[in-house]
């Protein structure tokens, strides 16, 4: 079946607009970009954003007119997510002489058989021309691009030597791209015998509606996870519904003691504001996937995926936080951890979408700590995450709340080791007893992240190592700038 009139994804490519005619929503940027439009220095290693070799900057309106810039994946990225927006790839960066990011790597010696190159130097591009600049630490920067040939020490010497520039201004063009009507994709898929259809609303009430019309479509918000169905599971989508233009879903507003969080907000988003209000969950997040993850990953799609090894949940579990959920005109609220009912079930109806989170703006002085314990330093998911909110009064730990991650088919509270806790002394024996307990309240698995055993013994000293840090507030370990390529 052929195109509609308004079937035409629309976005700036190096300047230029480019309109994606007839394309099937679900090929990726990257596809597009290498097979359709032949820009073929964008390259592929991986197709699964772990390697950092597809990077891209897209270009979004900032909201105070102009054009914020991000690095992401364009491996998982579908092409109707880049409607209205602006994307630079490698052809794009150079003038008529080298990018001085360009001249550096050469400088430096950054690059040898030059594979993950296009991809570090849109990186270090992304960083050059980003809101916090040069001042951006280089390791964070860098975690997501992976190259086996340099050992990094070249390209870190590189990304030293380059100076902040200006970033492109496109936002006039982007206004001119802008569209008010849902963009409405439908593509015959002659292999998987399907028509496949992709919506996106432009605004909440549209999405409610779209999606309570069709319940079982697919919600894709910033296809960190969705992106690999395709790719890997080659999973045949049919009907997707994208809430990437929905712009009630991208608000952080403080109300009534609550920071809530729009589903579609992205980490990238949130990390600033989350680490101010608790310390160790912004170190967290700034493990949690790459730069170029955390640039299009969104914490509701971290929770809405169900993950027993999903970062978030653990650490919003232990926070309090309430989760908005909402079908057509209906909304209802409930304890996060009641979302997660077993493994790849959680509680949300046919048609019912995450709106947003609610995470307590404070504790009322109760010590709140997250540990997450991977193979990697950055870039790896968790092989346990533990996330501790516990108030001491007077010596009397008054009350805890204790959730887990990887050890159990949902992220976990951990009952009993929270019971064991409540009303006795914070001290190294009642420790040690809630640490006991803990076998009560989880049967870990063996895989290849980590042995049962392993998971059980790690689960039980991150408790030790809050109680350590509570009382020696010296000993706590931060995140040293030179890890992640050390
Ligand atoms: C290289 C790499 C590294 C990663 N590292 C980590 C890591 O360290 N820790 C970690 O926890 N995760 C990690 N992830 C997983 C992923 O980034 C997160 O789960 C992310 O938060 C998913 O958010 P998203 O917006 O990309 O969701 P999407 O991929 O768009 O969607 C994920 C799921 O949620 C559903 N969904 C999304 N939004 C909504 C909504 N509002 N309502 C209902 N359903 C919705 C989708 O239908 C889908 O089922 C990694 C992923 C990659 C590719
Ligand atoms: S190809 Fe590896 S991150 Fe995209
Ligand atoms: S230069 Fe070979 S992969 Fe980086």
């Amino acid at each position: 079946m052929g195109p509609k009139p308004h079937e035409a994804v629309r976005f700036l490519l190096n300047g230029e607009v480019v309109e994606a005619r007839g394309v099937d929503p679900t090929r990726t940027l990257l596809e597009h970009l290498r097979g359709d439009l032949r820009r073929t220095g964008t390259k592929e290693g991986c197709a699964e954003g772990d390697c950092g070799s597809c990077t891209v900057l897209v270009g979004e309106l900032d909201g105070q007119g102009g054009t914020a810039w991000r690095a992401v994946n364009s491996c998982i990225q579908f092409v109707p997510m880049l409607d209205g927006k602006a994307v630079i790839t490698v052809e794009g960066v150079a003038g008529a002489a080298p990018h001085p990011v360009q001249a550096a790597m050469v400088e430096h010696h950054g690059s040898q058989c030059g594979f993950c190159t296009p991809g570090i130097v849109m990186s270090l591009y992304g960083r050059a021309v980003a809101a916090k600049g040069t001042d951006a630490p280089i390791n964070e920067v860098l975690a997501g691009n992976l190259c086996r040939c340099t050992g990094y020490g070249p390209i870190i010497a590189a990304a030293e030597a380059i100076p902040a520039e200006a970033a492109p201004e496109v936002a006039d063009q982007l206004v001119g791209l802008r569209r008010e009507v849902m963009l409405d994709l439908e593509h015959a898929d002659a292999i998987a015998g399907m028509t496949r259809r992709w919506f996106t609303p432009q605004s909440l009430a549209e999405l409610a509606q779209t999606y309570a019309a069709r319940p079982d479509a697919v919600i894709v918000a910033g296809a960190t996870d969705i992106g690999l169905w395709v790719t890997k599971l080659r999973k045949p989508l049919e009907t997707l519904i994208d809430i990437g233009q929905v712009a009630e879903l991208k608000a952080m507003t403080r109300q009534d003691g609550w920071l809530r969080i729009g589903a579609g907000v992205r980490y990238v988003d949130a990390l600033e504001t989350l680490g101010a209000l608790y310390p160790d969950l912004g170190e967290m997040m700034r493990r949690l996937g790459s730069t170029q993850v955390r640039n299009s990953g969104t914490i509701g799609g971290n929770i809405a995926n169900g993950s027993p090894i999903g970062d978030m949940p653990p650490a919003l579990i232990a926070l309090g936080t309430r989760l908005v959920l909402r079908r057509g005109e209906t909304q209802r609220t409930l304890p996060l951890e009641d979302f997660f009912i077993a493994y790849g079930k959680q509680d949300r109806a046919p048609g019912e979408f995450v709106e947003a989170v609610l995470v307590p703006l404070e504790l009322g002085g109760a010590m709140f700590k997250v540990f997450k314990l991977s193979k990697r330093f950055d870039q790896d998911i968790s092989a346990v995450c533990g996330a501790f909110n516990i108030q001491v009064k007077d010596e009397v730990v008054t009350s805890a709340r204790i959730a887990f991650g990887g050890m159990a088919a949902t992220p976990k509270r951990a009952a009993a080791c929270e019971a064991a806790l409540v009303g006795q002394i914070w001290n190294p024996t009642t420790v040690n007893a809630a640490v006991a307990a803990l076998a009560g309240d989880f049967t870990p698995l063996t895989d290849a992240r980590a042995s049962a055993a392993y998971r059980a013994l790690a689960a039980g000293n991150m408790l030790r190592k809050a109680y350590i840090e509570s009382a020696r507030p010296d000993l706590a370990t931060r995140v040293p700038e030179a890890a992640a390529h050390g």
